[in-house]
């Protein structure tokens, strides 16, 4: 293909791409399969890899995210973001309403929008392309998150239609309540700690310097408005229905997120209607935005200090129930983690019965004094759980008992363990306690472990009562036989179960390492290792500084992954595994040269000519060694702009050679 043929084509691909992006993502209506669309974006990667110079920032390649090398910089808003009057009071609503209906304002009508409880962001647009993402930050200044916004998929990077030239829009950037609860599997699956709500966690995800990451946690939008000069219409709600036209996610109206009213009875309607049907949303909102809809109106009632008076907000209160505490259960998970949960007396919490909340661990219980049989307050949030938030002390009986956290385990009976500064007790019996043990095969044979095909969390019980599994190993020496005579086992089954434990030998050393459950090596953390370490023999014989060089790897993890690896049980696991040929060490990339052979090396602070990841993969493939930190032992530090002064410090007394970006690559011999 020529250059010219190329452009064209990749013009073609971008604009196909895009429009089966806003079906899928903004429409929920797609016209394609996925595969085909994944089809679409390889030929698209593959052109832009042939012909970069036409590679655009704004490419629909460019959602899947890479490492930030630079800290996030502030950039001040060209029209300042302000924040809305609130209330919780209805009456106060109706006397703005009333304020406003009695200002003299000609053919009066009202937007009802849903408050949507997540973070507010500006997207700047010049000639139909995405420039600039920025956070509210104080209202006059914000922080430029690009890179991580682009991976939010519903947000255009191109825009169709009829759009102006220039023009800010602003929305909030939200995780939607199924994403949220997707990502805390995942955690716990790490045995990393809970997010605490999808707001908060939205908040964090923008602010993460590696976009891959921002671009997996499945962040959403809605926009609620459009600011520039000479904006072709007369009023907000027309704004938003065209700002649809362009690929923005605006409020449908057919759902009811927004409305167009011209009376007091119609705000309220909408605020009740929302109060009773927000618990079925799939993302949480905190109440209701009402603004004056004609672009004329507003100007005429203006702005106080801090705030617009032509719009207000609603909020709700946070929905609660009194109910009796009748027992509390103790849970162990994979981790060992005991966590206790309340069993209420059934009562009805926004639209469904609530039986069930979580207590999280020792030092809730003791700060809410719970004793049994007390009536507590029960709220619900973005959790599947609802929690208890306090009780009514009046209404104890008399004699209750106080809660008591177990000393045991309630499944094996182990004595529990509660490390210093950590609020969890642990069941220390990792190798018997069923559900731990349990828990961590079903971690072990999960989709982005080992991905064994027919072997499910249910089948992984089955086969554990039935004796047949101890640890993950003895699934490698399952028979046919065995399996066949156990219930619910048809020949199909069984075949398609030991057809899966084969192919997991293919699996990478990468997920193989994060697919051994050990606690706090969630997947990034075992690519990292596998990465720095190559074999699983490296990563077992790693001493606990070897451990800590490797870069993002604290003194927690690597003080978890030399307690695995001390235990013998483990490493007999380990050994079987080999035995039976599962992959231990990382595909070798071919090497580009040996120059950097021996050679210890540390990267700091942010490069021009390539990112921070891709210096460290030019280390690896000649040969050299990354390293986290500096010490004696290093011999090079590529220093990059806005290194720590710290670092300089340490390699100057130690006299370790710094050389920047450009002798590093003279050096490896890419230069100039
Ligand atoms: S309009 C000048 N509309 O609420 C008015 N804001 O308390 C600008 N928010 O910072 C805001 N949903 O993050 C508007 N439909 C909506 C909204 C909304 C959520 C947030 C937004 C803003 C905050 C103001």
């Amino acid at each position: 293909m020529n250059p010219e043929e190329a452009r064209e084509r990749i013009a073609l691909l971008i604009k196909e791409i895009n429009y089966h992006n806003r079906l899928y993502y903004v429409e929920a209506a797609p016209e394609i399969p996925d595969t085909a669309f994944d089809a679409l974006l390889k030929e698209l990667e593959k052109l832009e890899e042939q012909f970069p110079d036409f590679a655009s920032d704004n490419s629909p390649t460019k959602r899947v995210g890479g490492d930030i090398t630079k800290k996030f910089e502030t950039v001040a808003h060209e029209y300042p973001m302000l924040s809305l009057a609130n209330t919780y009071s209805e009456e106060e609503i109706q006397e703005w309403v009333q304020r406003i209906t009695k200002a003299g304002l000609e053919n009066l009508t009202f937007v009802c929008e849903l408050k949507y409880d997540g973070v507010a962001i500006g997207l700047r647009y010049e000639n139909g392309e995405l420039v600039r993402a920025v956070t509210r930050g104080d209202g006059e200044k914000g922080e430029d998150i690009t890179m991580n916004v682009r991976t939010i998929r519903t947000v255009p990077l191109t825009l169709t239609g009829d759009f102006p030239i220039k023009f800010e829009i602003r929305g909030e950037v939200f995780m939607p309540i199924e994403a949220f609860n997707k990502l805390n599997e995942e955690r716990e699956m790490a045995g990393e700690d809970r997010f605490a709500n999808p707001r908060n966690t939205a908040a964090g995800t923008l602010k993460l310097q590696d976009s891959s990451m921002v671009a997996n946690r499945g962040l959403d939008t809605y926009l609620y408005g459009v600011n520039g000069q000479d904006l072709p219409f007369l009023s907000h709600f027309e704004a938003v229905k065209s700002a649809s036209t362009w690929g923005f996610k605006t409020p449908p109206e057919n759902q009811g997120y927004i409305s167009c009213c011209d009376s007091i009875e119609g705000v309220m309607d909408f605020i009740h209607y929302w109060d009773e049907q927000r618990n079925f949303l799939p993302f949480e909102i905190d109440g209701i935005v009402i603004k004056v809809n004609s672009y004329e109106h507003q100007r005429k009632l203006g702005f106080t200090a801090k705030s617009p008076r032509w719009a207000t907000a609603f909020k709700f209160k946070a929905k609660q129930v009194v109910t009796q505490l009748l027992s509390v259960d103790f849970q162990v998970g994979r981790t060992g983690a005991v966590t206790p949960v309340a069993n209420l007396a059934p009562i009805q919490l926004g639209g469904t019965t609530v039986k069930r909340a979580s207590l999280h661990n020792a030092d809730q219980i003791e700060k809410l004094d719970l004793h049994l049989g007390d009536f507590v307050f029960v709220e619900k949030g973005g959790e599947i759980i609802p929690k208890i938030v306090g009780l009514d002390v009046s209404k104890r009986p008399i004699d209750a008992q106080k809660i008591q956290f177990l000393e045991n385990c309630p499944e094996c009976n182990s004595a529990l363990v509660r490390k210093e500064g950590e609020a969890q007790h642990f069941c220390p019996n990792e190798l018997q306690c069923a559900p731990q043990v349990v828990g961590k095969i079903q971690h072990f044979v999960s989709r982005k472990a080992m991905n064994i095909d027919g072997l499910g969390e249910e089948t992984v019980v089955q086969l554990f009562e039935a004796g047949l599994i101890q640890n993950v190993a003895d699934l490698y020496s399952l028979s046919h036989e065995t399996l066949l005579k156990l219930d619910r086992m048809a020949e199909k089954s069984v075949e398609n179960l030991l057809n899966g434990v084969q192919q997991s030998k293919s699996i990478p050393f990468e997920r193989v390492l994060f697919a051994l459950g050990i606690r706090y090596v969630g997947e990034t953390v075992a690519k990292r290792l596998a990465q720095a370490f190559q074999t699983m023999d490296a990563l077992m014989n790693a001493s606990f500084d070897e451990l800590l060089e490797v870069n993002e790897i604290g003194e927690r993890i690597a003080q978890s992954v030399l307690e695995f690896f001390n235990q013998a049980d483990n490493r007999n696991t380990v050994e079987v595994l080999r035995n039976h040929g599962l992959l231990f060490e990382m595909e070798r990339k071919a090497l580009h040269s040996n120059v950097l052979q021996g050679k210890s090396i540390v990267v700091s602070g942010v490069f021009e000519k390539v990112s921070r990841e891709e210096l460290k993969e030019l280390i690896e493939l000649n040969g050299g060694k990354n390293i986290s930190s500096v010490s004696s032992k290093t011999d090079y530090l590529v220093a990059g702009e806005g290194m720590g002064p710290s670092k300089l410090k340490k390699a100057t007394d130690l006299g370790v050679r710094l050389i920047n970006e450009n002798e590093f690559l003279t050096l490896i011999g890419y230069g100039k």
